[in-house]
């Protein structure tokens, strides 16, 4: 059968600054779809990672099914009213209009979307990250289907020497979307080219040559395009089918045991590692670090299973601890150079507006 797979996640509110949306604001989200959604949904399942709340949905109603994002919506705006009820910290903070309008691409929420016609087994991966950027997929992406120092597959099993189709996407671009397709590995120096650059472009969608079949699928919404000012980072979504013609799940996973350096930690406004943590776990020093968790599924004739949780491995304590010395060792140098972000991206309107002020008082030597 062919099935859907739409993750929709936003922040609507957390304990104690940026921190976690605790179970209560969870179970009401959850409620909301129980008691709603039942009849337009074959599964769902929800999770928190850092500030923000995802909600996995199987259905059948394809990318961008309007009633499949009210659904979403109106859940988070439930949840919303309780978190404004509890007092909780950026209550409704992503939800970013007043009236739902057809799709919530655009309205604060972030969206990945797939459909397949599903395998006799369905492994996939749900990933989502908090205090950072879609771009910080990019590079795990890259090796992950590229590089065969990552993906021993793409030496080892015919089914994916012919490589992927990747469709990245300029997202300073706001007119409208603005993609270009490029081939690994025919074309991997392109590839390498825009996606160094992880705050313009952002791999949207993947493709396996061999098949067709839709790989991946990331969340490329950047918030401050469209609130034009902070509201947080984007707090990416990334949904990633795995085994065959894909990657082994393991070997999408291996890139994330670098800890790369991406933007967003606190204020959304500095390069931090970004550490993967199990499922549900809170956000901490600094406001950070950025965080990615993975739940690895199967979906069988739309039924989810319960979640396995990719990163609750003793291997990844290990990369944990290696992760956090990196964030010591950039934290090292608070605001200096690369430890903050550049002025584009600077989340928070104090510097731009401060250095206004100083730049008057510059004289000019003649
Ligand atoms: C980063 C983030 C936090 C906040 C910081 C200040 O994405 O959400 O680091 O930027 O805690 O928050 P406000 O401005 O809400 O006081
Ligand atoms: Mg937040
Ligand atoms: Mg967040």
């Amino acid at each position: 059968m062919k099935v859907s797979l739409t993750v929709i996640k936003a922040d609507i509110g957390s304990i104690g600054g940026h921190i976690i949306p605790g179970e209560r604001l969870k179970a009401r989200v959850r409620d909301y779809i129980e008691d709603k959604g039942t009849k337009l949904i074959h599964d769902f399942r929800i999770s928190s990672t850092g500030d923000d709340i995802a909600i996995l949905f199987s259905h059948s109603r394809g990318e961008g099914d309007a009633d499949i994002h009210k659904l979403a919506w109106d859940a988070f705006k439930a949840g919303t009213e309780l978190a404004k009820e509890m007092g909780l910290y950026g209550a409704g903070q992503d939800l970013l209009k007043d009236a739902f309008s057809g799709n919530v691409k655009g309205m604060g929420p972030a969206v990945a979307e797939m459909e397949f016609e599903e395998r006799p087994n369905e492994p996939f991966l749900f990933f989502a990250a908090d205090k950072t950027d879609p771009g910080a997929y990019n590079l795990p992406l890259y090796l992950g289907f590229c590089d065969p120092m990552y993906n021993s597959g793409l030496i080892l099993s015919p089914k994916m020497a012919s490589g992927f189709r990747f469709n990245i996407m300029d997202v300073s671009y706001t007119e409208g979307d603005r993609v270009v397709s490029l081939n690994s590995p025919e074309e991997i120096y392109d590839i390498a080219t825009l996606l160094r650059d992880n705050e313009r472009f952002v791999v949207e969608k993947i493709y396996s040559k061999n098949s067709g079949e839709i790989a991946v699928s990331v969340s490329t919404t950047r918030l401050h395009n469209i609130a034009g000012r902070y509201t947080g980072k984007d707090d990416p979504v990334m949904l990633v089918r795995v085994q065959g013609d894909f990657p082994a799940a393991g070997e999408v996973l291996s890139p994330y045991a670098k800890g790369h350096y991406v933007a967003g930690f606190m204020r959304g406004s500095h390069n931090g590692p970004l550490m993967p943590v199990k499922q549900n776990s809170s956000i901490s020093f600094f406001d950070g670090p950025p965080v990615v968790s993975c739940a690895a599924y199967c979906v069988h004739e739309g039924k989810l299973t319960e979640p396995a949780d990719a990163f609750d491995h003793p291997f990844w304590d290990y990369v944990r601890n290696n992760v956090s010395r990196k964030a010591m060792d950039i934290r090292d140098q608070g605001f200096s150079g690369p430890a903050m972000l550049g002025y584009d991206e600077l989340e928070y309107g104090g510097i731009v507006k401060n250095m206004k002020k100083i730049d008057k008082k510059f004289k000019v030597r003649k």
